[in-house]
């Protein structure tokens, strides 16, 4: 959660950052802030909401850093949005973490005297380095010393007035540098400049040092040089193109998506088969919609005669006794940066066990704690709400699943095809389906094996993204207490395939009977369903191709009621809190 963007460079930087935060925005839109240096003195611009919706800040200036916030300490007002000053305003500073020894900080630094503006965590830090500095520390070795204090993690940019350049440090939130000609870029996140250059560096976990004309690295003192790669990205794909929401764009770009997903060397997805055979137990590990796939793909690992136990990454602690060499774990996270799957895949990882992660992020901290990498190829997803990257983990589940029956890929090959003439089709049935839900107090999605996971999803989808109330259950619990909020015209969206129809069909016809407006996702017509979304019969591929319609459905449900559906309320991206 949150962003942050520092530029030095020969250009007028404020712009540049200006529009580099509106690509992080993703990651946290309650607040934004510049702070510019203009002649001697810093300069700093807030306000409370989007900063895609504020104009350009004039300054000019070749120093600038910027934030875009998502609140944990304090609310979201102008004096808690970054960036944080000292009282002098000579000092000032952007986060993305949380300091967890704060609050004894701000205690020690009341008494001698200081005061605070904000309620964040983050305000410790500038006041800190002024402390020091105050004791006779120049700039850069007063940042350091403020490093040796805090505990937690962080991605932290430092200006000072005097001193030419920013300072840095990164331990537990992603922060890359991107290197232009005359020029030079640090960030939580490539899209934020990748307009500007397509080189960079990961900074790993205990790096911090200085950006100026030149690059200074250090980790644990010592100075260090980490080598420059190339973005994976080129900026075509961060862009919105013709489509008015990034959501839409990575809903139409699943045909593709799932395709290169699927674009795997053999050799991998062989040898992680038999790590998945030999081991003794296999967790498939997530959150949000990453979890959602996971408990998917399990019925197709059973099918494989590979059980497989879904665990929902911050509940995961509870299977810490039955961890050990012979586990291994599958994290699945689009960002790679999702503090649960972090924290699970840390404790397993002292436990003995083997990581395989699938992940979107290539340079993320998951990949690069992970023993096994599968990337998910689905290049940047911008919109806070995850739809090509679900499809995506599905196929890589899938393969994993085909793998250790030695099936090859072929229909999931299929089934990317189809999604094609899905989306066509759905792309003019969603809108006048989601007319007639637009005005819904609750809606229900059921299913059976599989489906239940993508009812799940579904109702997922839906809440996240027009904030009409949703649940995903299993189609068998519905009579067990939920089928008591039944009533006259209520949506229940039911997905039926081959397997689950007969009894799935006898579940819609009792909600039916009680009034419900009966939806099925289904390849088949039936008498039971008020509206048919018919999805292609792949062979126990339906799961995969199924959410897509939903999908459009969501999005269609958000633009009707007025929902920014790439920014939904209280919500971010990559969630680095726990
Ligand atoms: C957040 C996002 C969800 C996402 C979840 C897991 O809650 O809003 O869309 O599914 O995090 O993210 P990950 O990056 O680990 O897949």
């Amino acid at each position: 959660m949150c962003g942050i963007l520092g530029y030095i460079g020969a250009r007028n930087g404020t712009p540049i950052v200006h529009e580099g935060l509106k690509a992080l925005s993703y990651r946290g839109y309650d607040s934004w802030g510049i702070a510019v240096q203009d002649g001697a003195s810093i300069v700093i611009q807030k306000g409370v909401g989007d900063i895609t919706k504020t104009p350009v800040i004039q300054q000019h200036s070749t120093k600038v850093i910027g934030h875009t916030r998502w609140a944990t300490h304090g609310c979201v007002t102008k004096e808690n949005a970054h960036p944080h000053t000292n009282k002098e305003k000579t000092i000032c500073t952007v986060h993305n973490g949380i300091i967890e020894n704060y609050a004894e900080l701000k205690t020690e630094l009341e008494q001698k005297g200081y005061t605070f503006a904000s309620q964040t965590d983050t305000e410790v830090i500038p006041h800190l380095i002024d402390f020091y500095i105050k004791q006779g520390q120049n700039f850069e070795q007063a940042f350091t010393t403020m490093l040796g204090r805090i505990e937690g993690s962080y991605a932290i940019l430092c200006a000072h007035d005097k001193t030419p350049g920013l300072m840095f440090a990164r331990k537990g939130s992603p922060l890359v540098l991107g290197l232009g000609k005359n020029e030079h870029f640090i960030s939580s996140d490539i899209p934020s400049f990748l307009q500007h250059t397509q080189t960079i560096v990961h900074l790993e976990d205990g790096d911090y040092g200085k950006i100026s004309d030149k690059i200074e690295i250090y980790n644990n003192g010592k100075q260090i040089t980490r080598q420059p790669t190339t973005a994976p990205w080129d900026i075509e794909i961060a862009k919105k193109g013709a489509y008015p929401h990034f959501m839409i764009k990575e809903i139409n770009e699943q045909p593709l998506t799932i395709r290169k997903a699927l674009n795997q060397p053999a050799e991998l997805i062989k040898q992680t088969a038999l790590l998945l055979q030999s081991a003794s137990t296999v967790y498939l590990v997530g959150c949000g919609t990453s979890y959602n796939a996971c408990a998917t793909a399990t019925y197709q690992f059973s099918k494989s005669g590979r059980q497989t136990i879904p665990i929902l990454a911050s509940e995961f602690i509870q299977h810490t006794n039955f961890i050990d060499n012979k586990t291994a774990i599958i994290a699945v996270s689009q960002s790679g940066e999702t503090a649960d799957v972090l924290d699970a895949v840390k404790l397993a990882k002292q436990k003995g066990a083997t990581i395989i992660a699938i992940v979107n992020v290539p340079s993320s901290t998951l990949a690069r704690t992970a023993d096994v990498v599968i990337p998910m190829n689905s290049g940047p997803e911008l919109s806070v709400i995850s739809t090509k990257t679900c499809t995506s983990q599905l196929a890589i589940l899938y393969t994993l699943a085909f793998a250790l029956r030695a099936k090859n890929t072929e229909t999931i090959a299929e089934a990317a095809d189809a999604s094609l003439h899905l989306l066509r089709q759905h792309s003019q049935t969603m809108p006048e389906l989601a007319k007639k839900m637009v005005d819904a107090k609750n809606i229900f999605c059921i299913g059976r094996n599989a489906m239940s996971q993508v009812a799940r999803e579904a109702a997922l989808k839906i809440k996240e993204v027009s904030y009409l109330h949703a649940e995903g259950m299993p189609a068998g619990e519905l009579k067990h207490g939920s089928i008591a909020l039944i009533e006259e015209g209520m949506p229940v969206i039911v997905f039926a395939d081959e397997e689950t129809r007969a009894l799935t069909i006898s579940n819609a016809m009792e909600v039916k009977a009680r009034g419900a407006y009966v939806i099925g996702v289904d390849s088949k017509p039936n008498p039971a369903y008020d509206f048919h979304i018919q999805i292609p019969d792949i062979n126990g591929l339906m799961p995969l191709l199924a959410i897509i319609p939903i999908q459009l459905l969501s999005y269609y449900l958000a633009v009707q009621r007025g929902c920014d559906p790439d920014k939904p309320r209280n919500l971010a991206k990559s969630v680095t809190v726990r």
